[in-house]
C-alpha cells in the first residue's frame, strides 16, 4: 500500500510510546511484552532525491536540529537528524518547510526496536569437564536434522565462500567455537560496531572504531546457531553453516535499544562489505511495509541479497501482527517452531529415598542459588502431579508443628508466578524450592524478588513425579544439593513429544495489513542450544524466532553453495525454500485440538525448510506464496509460472491441501483479535481452487501441465473462498497447492485470503481513546512536595497549565536555566492522549477544534513573547471539522495495533501555539485500505472538552535558576493572567 503524499505536514515528534501488549502464554516465564516500535520524539530519516544539492536541505535545519547520522549509500542517501530540546516537542515549522524542500524524497519518524526478547532457559557455566565432552563427528544436531542441513553436510556443503552479515548486539568472537579471533582469516572475518557500549537508542551512537564485542548474548548465540565450529566445542555445538565467514553490523550497546536510523545504516554497510546473506534477529510489532527499516531492507533484497528477519514473539498477540522489518516486500520473515529435543543442562547433585542410595539426578539452578552443602528431605503440599495450581494459593498458617524450614518444598510449576508460590512455601517457613516442570525441560526460575528464598531450582517434570511418587509412599526423600557453580555438569536431550516440530506458540502470526503472505517459513527456534558468550558461560539454550531466523541465513549460504547461479537471485532461492518447505499440523501448543488440519499459513507460512529438497530440485516456481487479498479486494486469478530444469519432459499434477481457518476475532461484535492460543478459533473450511493450464487448452481439466525439459508454463489459479464462514470475525483461510511431478518431484506452494472487509474494521477504540493529565513542574528542584501522580481519563472541562515554551530561535538555553522554567508550579501539565488502535492504521490525525477562546488582549496575540510574536493559528476545514490544525506530533503513519501515547504542550504541527481556551481534541484513524479524503473511512474520536492556558510568568520577574542566574527575561512569554475561559 502507498498513501498519497498528501503528508506535506511533517510528522512531528510527541512522546508516542507503545504500551504493553497482549500477556504471555505462561505468565510465569519472561514477559514476552508486545511492544510496538515507538516513535522517537524529535527525529526523523530523511531520503534525498537523487541528483539534488542537500546543502539547502542542511541550512534549512540548522538552526532547529542537527545531523545525527549521515546515511550515504549507494541505495539509500539520507541523513538522520534530531531537532533540539527532544522533550520539548520543539521542531516547529522547519519540519514543515524541510518536508517541502525538492531535495526530500522521504520523511519518516525515527523508530525504537528493543534488544529481542527471547526465554533463556539455561546457561552454561563451563570450564571443559570432561564428562560433558562430546564430539560428534556426523552432524547430528536435531535442528540441523529436522531441516536436512545434515544431509546437505554430509555432501561437504558448509556455505563455503559465502559471507553472511548478521546484524545483532555483536559477538564473542574470541569464543573458540567462534573462531577465536576477528578479521580477514577469521569466521568472523568482517563487520563494524557502529553504536559503542554506551548506545542506547536515547543517546548517539559512537562507533567504537573495535571490532564488535558482544556484551549482550544475544548475537553471540545468533552467531553460533549460523556457524559455530563443531570438533573444538564441549557440547558438540555446530553451526548450520560453518563454512561461512560471517560479518557481525553491532547495533547494540551493552543495554537498551536501537533506532531504526541505525538498522539502516547497518543493512546498508552489510549490503556494501560485500554479504550474500544479511540476517537480523531484531524487529518490533508494525505489519506496514512503508516503514523507513522496512523499505530501506527490501531495497537490498530487490538488488539481489536475500535478507532474513525473525517473525517476531507475539504470537499471543493473535493474527495480523507481523513485524517490521520482516514484513518488507521480498524481506523472509522466519517462524518458529519448536526443537524436537529439549537440550538441557543440568547440574548434578544426588538424593537419597527408602529405596535408593545416593541417585544423582540433574536441576538447573534458579536465582538465587545459595545451594552449596545444603541437604534437606522433601516436602509437598499435595502428591498430585496433575495439580494446576499448587502452591498458588496460600498454605493454612504456620504453627508449631508445621514448620517448613527443615525442608526442600517441591511443587509443581503452573497457573501462578513462582514468586507466588515462593511467597506461600516462605510463609511456612520454607528457605528452599524445587519447581518440577509442567512441560519439556527446565528454566532457570528468578525469584531473587522475594526476600528470604535462599535456593530456587527446577527439576524435569519426570524427576518431579518420581520423587512425588515416593512421598506418597511415605518415604523420606533426602536430596543432597551441590553448587551450581562448581557441580559437575551434565548435558541431557529430553525428547520434546510435545511441542517438537510445531510452531512455537509465540511465534508472531501475519499476514500485514496489506494482505501480504508472512511468515514466509519456519525453522526450529524453541530450545535452541548455541554459544554464548565466554564471560556469560559459554553456551546456552535460548528460544525464540531469533534462534530460527540464524538457521535460515545458514540454509540460505549453504543453498547459494549448492546453487551458485542463484546467488543474486533472493526470489528464486526463496520459491525454491518456500516449494519445498513441510507445512506442518497445528498445534496449540498445550494439545492437539486438530489432529487433522494443518497449521495456517498466516501462522508457519510453507512450513519448515528443507534445504536438500530445495538444493537439488529441478522445479522452480516462480511464486514463493500467492495472497488472493480481502473480499473487497478479492483476486480473481493469480498466476504463477513452472520451469523444467529437469531433462526430461515432466507432467505436473495440480492438487489442493486446505489448511486451518483461523478466525481474526473470537466474537461478532469484537473489535480486538482474539489472543492465541486462549481466543484464536481455527476452524476446517478450505477454499475451492481451479486451476487453467495449457495442457487445459488441450483438452486437459486443468489439473495438468506437461513442460517439455528447460521450458516453463503459466498457471492460474483462482480461489473460492471457503463458504459457512461469519465474514465479520474475519476469517484468514489459507493452504496449499500441490504440485507433484512425473518425475518424482513434489512441491508445494503456499496461499491465503481473507473473508470479509479490512476496510470496514474498526481501528481506534473509541472506549479507550481519552485524554489524561500528566503533571511535570516542581515547585523547586528538591522540593519535597510531591508531583501528583497522573490522572486517568479526565473530567470534561479540565484545565491544564501548560508549560512555557521558548519562541522559536531562543531555545539555546541551559539545560539549568530551561529546568527553571518548568519549576515554577507544580500543577504544570501536559495533555496526554492515549490511542487504543485495536488495528493498524496507516494515518492517525489529531485535529484542535477550539470551543471557546480566552479574549486575546489587544496588545499582543497569546501566547507571545514580549519579543518575538507568535502567530495565531488560523481556523480551517479538516474532514468536515473546523479545527486550528493538527496538534504537534501528529499525524503519525503506518501505526501497528497497540496502544500509544502522546503528550502535547501547546505547540501546532505547523509551529503556531494554541491560544488560551476551550478545546476538544479529534482523532482520526484511518481505516485499512481507506481512502484519507473520505471522511466515513476514518475512526472519529472527539475528546472531552479541556482548558488549556500557559505557565504564567508574570512580567519583570524571572524564576531563579538552579545555577542561580536569572533567565534572560526577553525569553518569558507573557500570559493573560485571568484565567479563562
Ligand atoms: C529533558 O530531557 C532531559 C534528557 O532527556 C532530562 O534530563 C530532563 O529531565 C528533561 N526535562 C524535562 C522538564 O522533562
Ligand atoms: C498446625 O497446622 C496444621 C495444618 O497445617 C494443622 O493440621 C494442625 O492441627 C495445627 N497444629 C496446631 C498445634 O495448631
Ligand atoms: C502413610 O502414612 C500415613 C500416616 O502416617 C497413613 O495414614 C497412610 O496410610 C500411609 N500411606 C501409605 C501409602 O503407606
Amino acid at each position: 500500500m502507498h498513501l498519497p503524499t498528501l503528508l506535506a505536514a511533517p510528522l512531528l515528534a510527541g512522546a508516542v510510546s507503545a504500551a504493553v501488549g497482549g500477556p504471555g502464554s505462561q505468565i510465569e516465564q519472561q514477559a514476552r511484552a508486545a511492544a510496538a516500535a515507538p516513535i522517537v520524539p524529535g527525529n526523523y530519516i530523511v531520503e534525498f532525491e537523487d541528483g539534488h544539492d542537500t546543502q539547502d536541505f542542511y541550512n534549512t535545519i540548522a538552526a532547529n536540529a542537527s545531523r545525527k547520522m549521515d546515511l550515504n549509500f549507494r541505495l539509500f542517501r539520507g541523513a538522520s537528524i534530531q531537532f533540539h530540546a527532544p522533550n520539548e516537542t520543539s521542531a516547529t515549522d522547519a519540519t514543515a518547510q524541510l518536508a517541502a524542500l525538492p531535495a526530500v524524497k522521504q520523511l519518516w519518524p525515527v523508530r525504537q526496536y528493543r534488544i529481542p526478547e527471547h526465554t533463556r532457559h539455561w546457561v552454561a557455566n563451563v570450564s571443559d569437564d570432561p564428562e560433558t565432552v562430546k564430539r560428534a563427528t556426523a552432524d547430528t544436531f536435531s535442528t540441523h536434522v529436522m531441516t536436512q542441513i545434515d544431509q546437505l553436510r554430509a555432501k561437504g556443503i558448509t556455505g563455503k565462500g559465502v559471507r553472511v552479515a548478521v546484524v545483532d548486539t555483536g559477538v564473542d568472537y574470541l569464543h573458540p567455537a567462534l573462531g577465536g579471533c576477528f578479521g580477514p582469516g577469521c569466521l568472523v572475518s568482517f563487520g563494524y560496531d557502529l553504536v559503542g557500549d554506551a548506545y542506547t537508542g536515547n543517546n548517539k551512537p559512537a562507533p567504537s572504531g573495535n571490532p564488535p564485542m558482544d556484551c549482550n548474548g544475544h548475537g553471540t548465540h545468533v552467531s553460533g546457531i549460523l556457524a559455530a565450529q563443531q570438533g573444538s566445542n564441549t557440547f558438540g555445538v555446530t553451526g548450520a553453516a560453518p563454512g561461512v565467514e560471517i560479518g557481525m553490523f553491532r547495533v547494540f550497546g551493552c543495554e537498551g535499544n536501537v533506532n531504526d536510523d541505525v538498522l539502516i545504516a547497518a543493512f546498508n554497510r552489510a549490503y556494501e562489505a560485500g554479504a550474500d546473506v544479511i540476517t537480523s534477529s531484531v524487529g518490533g510489532p508494525s505489519g506496514w511495509s512503508d516503514e523507513a527499516w522496512a523499505v530501506a531492507t527490501a531495497r537490498i533484497v530487490a538488488n539481489g541479497v536475500p535478507c532474513t528477519l525473525s517473525a517476531g514473539n507475539e504470537g499471543s498477540s493473535g493474527q495480523f501482527y507481523a513485524s517490521a522489518a520482516a514484513d518488507g516486500e521480498g524481506v523472509v520473515s522466519v517462524a518458529s517452531v519448536d526443537n524436537t529435543l529439549s537440550p538441557t543442562l543440568f547440574s548434578k547433585a544426588t538424593f537419597v529415598d527408602t529405596a535408593k542410595a545416593n541417585t544423582s539426578f540433574g536441576y538447573t539452578a534458579g536465582s538465587p542459588a545459595n545451594w552449596s552443602s545444603v541437604t534437606l528431605p522433601l516436602w509437598a503440599a499435595t502428591y498430585n502431579t496433575n495439580t494446576q495450581t499448587d502452591l498458588c494459593d496460600p498454605l493454612p498458617a504456620k504453627n508449631a508443628t508445621n514448620d517448613l524450614s527443615g525442608y526442600i518444598v517441591l511443587v509443581r510449576r503452573g497457573t501462578c508466578l513462582f514468586t507466588i508460590k515462593a511467597q506461600n512455601a516462605l510463609a511456612r517457613g520454607a528457605k528452599y524450592i524445587i519447581v518440577y516442570n509442567n512441560v519439556p525441560g527446565t528454566l532457570q526460575v528468578d525469584v531473587s524478588a522475594v526476600p528470604g528464598v535462599k535456593g530456587m531450582a527446577m527439576v524435569t517434570a519426570d524427576q518431579g513425579a518420581a520423587w512425588i511418587a515416593a512421598l506418597a509412599r511415605n518415604e523420606t526423600v533426602t536430596v543432597a544439593m551441590t553448587d551450581p557453580v562448581t557441580a559437575p555438569k551434565v548435558l541431557s536431550n529430553v525428547n520434546n513429544t510435545q511441542t517438537g516440530g510445531f510452531v512455537s506458540s509465540y511465534s508472531s502470526w501475519g499476514p500485514t495489513f496489506d494482505v501480504d503472505v508472512k511468515p514466509q517459513f519456519s525453522a526450529p527456534g524453541g530450545q535452541i542450544l548455541s554459544t554464548f558468550p565466554r564471560a556469560q558461560g559459554s553456551y546456552a539454550v535460548l528460544s525464540g524466532t531469533s534462534m530460527a531466523c540464524p538457521l535460515v541465513a545458514g540454509v540460505y549460504a549453504l543453498l547459494i553453495e549448492a546453487r551458485p547461479d542463484l546467488r543474486t537471485n533472493p526470489a528464486a532461492l526463496g520459491s525454491l525454500l518456500s516449494s519445498t518447505a513441510q507445512p506442518n499440523l497445528y498445534n496449540d501448543g498445550t494439545s492437539r485440538r486438530h489432529p487433522n488440519l494443518l497449521a495456517p499459513v498466516s501462522q508457519q507460512g510453507a512450513g519448515l525448510v528443507q534445504v536438500y529438497d530445495a538444493a537439488y530440485a529441478t522445479t522452480l516456481l516462480s511464486e514463493s506464496s500467492l495472497s488472493f487479498n480481502d473480499s473487497d479486494h478479492h483476486v480473481a486469478v493469480r498466476n504463477f509460472t513452472i520451469t523444467n530444469h529437469g531433462r526430461t519432459s515432466v507432467v505436473y499434477t495440480l492438487s489442493h491441501v486446505g489448511a486451518a481457518t483461523a478466525y481474526t476475532f473470537l466474537g461478532d461484535t469484537d473489535i480486538q483479535p482474539a489472543q492465541y492460543p486462549l481466543t484464536l478459533e481455527v476452524v476446517d473450511a478450505a477454499a475451492t481452487l481451479n486451476y487453467t493450464t495449457s495442457d487445459k487448452a488441450n483438452g486437459g481439466d486443468g489439473t495438468t501441465v506437461t513442460i517439455p525439459a528447460g521450458q516453463r508454463r503459466v498457471v492460474s489459479v483462482s480461489a473460492a473462498p471457503p463458504t459457512g464462514l461469519d465474514a465479520t470475525r474475519l476469517p484468514v483461510y489459507s493452504g496449499y497447492i500441490a504440485i507433484n511431478g512425473s518425475d518424482g518431484s513434489a512441491l508445494s506452494l503456499p496461499y491465503l485470503g481473507v473473508v470479509g472487509s479490512l476496510r470496514s474494521l474498526t481501528v481506534l477504540d473509541a472506549v479507550q481513546t481519552y485524554l489524561s493529565k500528566v503533571y511535570i513542574g516542581r515547585s523547586s528542584p528538591n522540593s519535597s512536595v510531591p508531583v501528583p501522580p497522573p490522572t486517568l481519563r479526565i473530567a470534561p472541562n479540565t484545565l491544564f497549565v501548560l508549560p512555557l515554551r521558548l519562541p522559536p530561535g531562543q531555545q539555546n538555553l541551559t539545560d539549568a536555566q530551561q529546568e527553571a522554567l518548568l519549576l515554577a508550579n507544580h500543577t504544570t501539565s501536559l495533555v496526554q492522549a492515549n490511542l487504543n488502535l485495536v488495528m493498524g492504521s496507516p494515518l492517525i490525525r489529531a485535529d484542535l477544534v477550539p470551543i471557546k477562546l480566552c479574549p486575546t488582549p489587544a496588545s499582543s496575540t497569546a501566547p507571545s513573547s514580549t519579543t518575538t510574536t507568535v502567530p495565531t493559528p488560523t481556523l480551517h476545514d479538516v474532514l468536515g471539522y473546523k479545527t486550528f490544525g493538527s496538534i504537534e506530533g501528529f499525524p503519525v503513519q503506518y501505526m501497528s495495533r497497540d496502544t500509544f501515547n502522546a503528550t502535547w504542550d501547546g505547540g501546532m504541527a505547523d509551529g503556531t501555539y494554541a491560544p488560551p481556551g476551550l478545546y476538544k481534541i479529534v482523532f482520526h484513524a484511518l481505516h485499512i485500505f481507506g481512502d484519507l479524503t473520505k471522511p466515513s473511512d476514518y475512526d472519529i474520536v472527539e475528546t472531552d472538552p479541556f482548558r488549556i492556558r500557559y505557565l504564567e510568568v508574570p512580567t519583570g520577574s524571572s524564576p531563579a535558576s538552579p545555577t542561580g542566574k536569572a533567565v534572560p527575561k526577553m525569553m518569558m512569554r507573557r500570559q493573560p493572567l485571568a484565567e479563562c475561559p
